[in-house]
């Protein structure tokens, strides 16, 4: 893997190098990764891979009927509240969220640097490790925001752990959404229809547990949560159809969204964890990826094939 630094060149000066150290960027298999924590998280970080997560965030809204959250936010105070995303992407939800309520102040925090510089005062960015111990010492937040770290995290009930402790005792709130990446049919025959969707869901699940992150979190979720420490969890599961048939507008609309999601996800996901993990080329994961969207444009057609949005919410007790 050759390492190639987009940002100024490393200086004798401590936090210029540590900043550098932080803004680089690796490239591999013809596609741009995150530097800092080099390979902790295996897909891209490059212009393609931020369109996939301004896709993603549409996907999130339009699933939860436009809502941003699910947990309750305090009221404007005296002490504004503050809100800690954390894996925030491109920071679509962050930068959303603090344009909502101009009164918290959000961070967000991810292992790349890839959210815009231009964005409101209330909003800001780091780069960050969620994993490491965190460096806010005694800061209490009133919410923290978890959405599609599955494939990033090694030890979720660890990190569920550091974000109750970090959470006001008795009014913080956590809110977790994640997607389930495989494939769901009314019929178990429609299932079996889309054999190479099928097994390429076995084979995402066998390289993410091989990489020590394993993708399908979200079954697990509201478990961790509540043993974590949290009170009030509640869960609420979404279908998300994979195309266009539904009769409504809303679901229409999702159902596109959705499909070209999944059509953007299927190189970033398979791609370095595959090569990296399963001993794949380049080339067979190209000729994987061209059998998948072959099986999903019949998936479009047949109808009645979706994904699942997860949504786990709770509150840290007293
Ligand atoms: C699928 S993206 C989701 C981005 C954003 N949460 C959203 O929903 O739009 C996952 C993000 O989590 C970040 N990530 C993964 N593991 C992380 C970690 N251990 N610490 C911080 N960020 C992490 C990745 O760099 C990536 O930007």
């Amino acid at each position: 893997m050759t390492s190639t630094p987009s940002s100024p060149s490393a200086s004798t000066n401590t936090s210029l190098t540590s900043l550098s150290a932080t803004h680089a960027h690796v490239f591999d298999l013809g596609r741009r990764y995150h530097a800092y924590r080099e390979g902790a998280y295996p897909l891209p970080d490059d212009a393609q891979e931020q369109q996939r997560l301004e896709l993603l965030h549409a996907v999130f809204l339009s699933a939860a009927g436009g809502k941003l959250l699910h947990a309750p936010l305090p009221p404007p105070a005296a002490r504004g509240p503050r809100v800690l995303d954390l894996g925030t992407g491109t920071g679509a939800w962050a930068i959303a969220l603090g344009e909502a309520r101009p009164d918290i102040s959000v961070l967000g925090c991810d292992l790349s640097p890839i959210q815009p510089r231009w964005v409101p005062r209330n909003v800001g960015f780091e780069v960050d490790d969620c994993e490491s111990a965190w460096a806010y010492g005694e800061e209490k937040f009133d919410l923290i925001h978890v959405r599609c770290l599955g494939g990033g995290i090694g030890d979720w009930p660890r990190l569920l752990g550091q974000a109750c402790a970090h959470l006001e005792p008795g009014t913080g709130w956590i809110e977790c959404q994640e997607l389930e990446m495989s494939t769901q049919s009314a019929a178990a025959a429609a299932a079996r229809a889309y054999p190479a969707l099928a097994s390429w869901q076995r084979l995402l699940r066998a390289a993410s547990i091989s990489a020590g992150r394993e993708w399908d979190a979200a079954p697990r979720l509201a478990r961790w949560v509540r043993d974590a420490g949290f009170v009030d969890v509640r869960q609420e599961i979404r279908s998300v159809p994979l195309g266009p048939h539904h009769p409504s507008p809303a679901l229409k609309t999702l159902g596109q969204q959705a499909l070209a999601l999944i059509h953007e996800s299927l190189e970033a996901y398979s791609l370095a964890l595959f090569c990296r993990e399963l001993g794949w080329s380049r080339e067979e994961v190209g000729a994987l990826v061209g059998g998948l969207r072959g099986e999903l444009s019949r998936a479009e057609a047949d109808g009645g094939v979706y994904v699942r949005a997860w949504f786990v919410w709770g509150r840290r007790g007293a």
